[in-house]
């Protein structure tokens, strides 16, 4: 089991202090020492990775609509809660490297898109961290999207993806070639990171916002913390 990763990560860019997966949310990260940040990536209707959490822009922007109708152009017309726009997955990756910062890249794909999601952003992933000192981790909850990566960009480390646990975790990870296991945290228990970790895989949990369950957890057996609270579980927390 390895983890060269940082072990605290923040979500979605800033966490809760920045409108999520925007480049203000992933500075604001960078500037609080954070040396890793989550960010999920889903595609316009025009095939741009953009950074997006939900299926249609209605909760982060001032636009209605569906992001795998739009293209990136319509996109980039609207305003997030920072007035800022929804960056483009290439926007985000130029900003992380010239922060020096790690990504763990969630694959998001809008229902239907799961392969197509997978490949792309695997295949743009190959290019535009070519070279980075580290690699970013691609995860999904999406089987499709996961296979669609390994097939396109095999040597990218990918993680596991889930909220609960299931018993055919060590198969699918396997079949996967996952490094890593990123489950909901009330999922983990002693015995089950001690069973992840024999069989040779580092444990992920999000979204971690309590400082004594973040002590907890990493205590358990956690490798890594994704976080929303900022400003309780800094960068250096133990
Ligand atoms: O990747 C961990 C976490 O981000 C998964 O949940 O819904 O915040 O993308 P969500
Ligand atoms: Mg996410």
């Amino acid at each position: 089991m390895r983890w060269p990763y940082p072990r605290i990560v923040a979500h979605r860019g800033g966490g809760r202090l920045a409108p999520e997966n925007t480049l203000g949310a992933i500075r604001l990260g960078a500037s609080m020492g954070f040396k890793g940040v989550e960010f999920d990536v889903m595609l316009a209707g025009d095939g741009t990775p953009v950074l997006i959490h939900d299926e249609t822009v209605d909760r982060t922007t001032n636009g209605r609509g569906e992001v795998s109708k739009m293209t990136y152009p319509e996109l980039s017309s609207l305003k997030t809660q920072n007035e800022e726009t929804i960056p483009a997955y290439a926007e985000a990756v130029r900003l992380c490297r010239e922060l020096g910062i790690w990504a763990n890249v969630e694959i998001k794909p809008a229902q239907g898109y799961e392969r197509a999601t997978g490949e792309a952003v695997a295949r743009m992933t190959g290019e535009l961290w070519r070279g980075a000192p580290l690699a970013p981790l691609l995860s999904s909850f999406s089987i499709g999207a996961l296979e669609a990566a390994q097939a396109a960009a095999p040597e990218l480390p990918r993680g596991y993806l889930v909220k609960n646990v299931p018993d055919s975790w060590q198969a699918t990870m396997q079949r996967l070639g996952c490094v890593a296991l990123h489950c909901h945290f009330q999922a983990l228990n002693g015995k089950l990171a001690a069973d992840i970790h024999e069989a040779g895989y580092a444990i992920l949990l999000w979204t971690v916002n309590d400082p004594d369950e973040a002590r907890r957890l990493l205590a358990v057996g956690a490798n890594c913390l994704v976080t929303d609270a900022l400003d309780r579980i800094g960068p250096d927390f133990r």
